[in-house]
């Protein structure tokens, strides 16, 4: 009997038709999002998953499904899943990186330049009609902030702070880095998180969510930043202290920031970051490129295809497992 697969969402690319031969492939086609009940149910009797960075993967799902033998997320962060429990269980879990660094380097580029000129406050001005002769142009109109010669801080140096530094540099930006572990970047400063708060003009957050990275930027590290920065977050929420940031960028402390990731998503509307005008807000979208999600969902396939075929994961975040 083929052994049943399910997959969260309809995937893009292309692997996926070749995935459908090779198993009972079931596929959530919405509306909207599984709830954790409805997950559980469509697993029952599953050996693969195929899931979302939106789908919660914990020890109470994993208890509830004995015949789970490998889980494929269509994402490079794993924070939605608890893999140290898969780990235990010898479940080895698959991600996608590599694919997304440049799409996802881009957007925070984006946020930060956007949050540096002003951008959407701009266009919010412009379409509710405020651009009149009366309020037509004067020396300071939207004056907003040069990336140009300023100084960004990269936290996290991997494969998209990496790229994010040579965007930087393109710009003719200074560019310090902080990793957790050594890292030696041609053209990258590397300096202590604190030291890289106190001098940076623009700081970008790359780093995973994990229990050591979770309220990195608490308030007491947003206060050594320096006065007028501009913080962007592409990585994930729970890295940065949502009310102490928005509690910088309301009192004049920070200028701007662009925030593609929150600790609660979808974001409820009373996040105090969605109150403020110096706030570039997008729904996580750092990957959302065509092509970038059509190879992650590939990536994800081929993760699953392999443990199908009883291989090892060409991607797997716990290749222990395998020992
Ligand atoms: C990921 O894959 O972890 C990204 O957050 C998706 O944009």
């Amino acid at each position: 009997m083929a052994a049943k697969v399910f997959v969260t969402h309809q995937l893009p690319g292309d692997r996926v038709h070749e995935l459908a031969q090779c198993c009972e492939l079931n596929v959530w086609m919405g509306p909207g999002l599984l709830s954790s009940a409805g997950l559980r149910s469509e697993l029952t009797g599953a050996r693969g998953l195929l899931c979302m960075l939106t789908d919660r993967v914990d020890k109470s799902l994993l208890d509830s499904l004995p015949d789970l033998k490998f889980v494929s997320s269509m994402s490079v962060g794993v924070d939605h899943i608890d893999v140290q429990a898969l780990s235990e269980r010898g479940i080895p879990v698959g991600n996608t990186p590599g694919v997304l660094v440049d799409t996802t380097a881009d957007t925070a580029f984006a946020l930060l330049l956007a949050a540096a000129r002003r951008v959407t406050e701009a266009d919010r001005f412009l379409r509710q009609g405020q651009w009149t002769i009366a309020n037509a142009w004067a020396p300071d109109f939207f004056t907003g902030k040069d990336v140009s010669g300023a100084t960004i801080g990269i936290i996290g140096l991997g494969e998209i702070g990496q790229a994010v530094a040579r965007r930087a540099a393109g710009f003719g930006m200074r560019v310090l880095a902080w990793n957790r572990s050594p890292r030696s970047v041609p053209g990258v400063e590397m300096v202590g998180l604190d030291e890289l708060l106190r001098r940076s003009d623009f700081v970008s957050v790359h780093v995973a969510l994990t229990p050591e990275t979770r309220n990195l930027l608490d308030a007491d590290r947003i206060a050594l930043m320096k006065p007028g920065a501009v913080l962007v977050n592409t990585a994930r929420g729970g890295i940065v202290d949502e009310h102490a940031l928005a509690a910088a960028l309301a009192g004049g402390g920070l200028s701007a920031a662009g925030i593609d990731v929150f600790e609660l998503e979808p974001v409820p509307a009373d996040n105090p970051l969605l109150g403020l005008s110096n706030v570039v807000a997008t729904p996580h979208i750092g990957s959302a490129t065509t092509l970038t999600r059509a190879r992650m969902a590939d990536m994800a396939v081929d993760n699953i295809i392999a443990a199908l075929e009883g291989r090892a994961m060409p991607c797997c975040v716990n290749p222990e497992v395998y020992d």
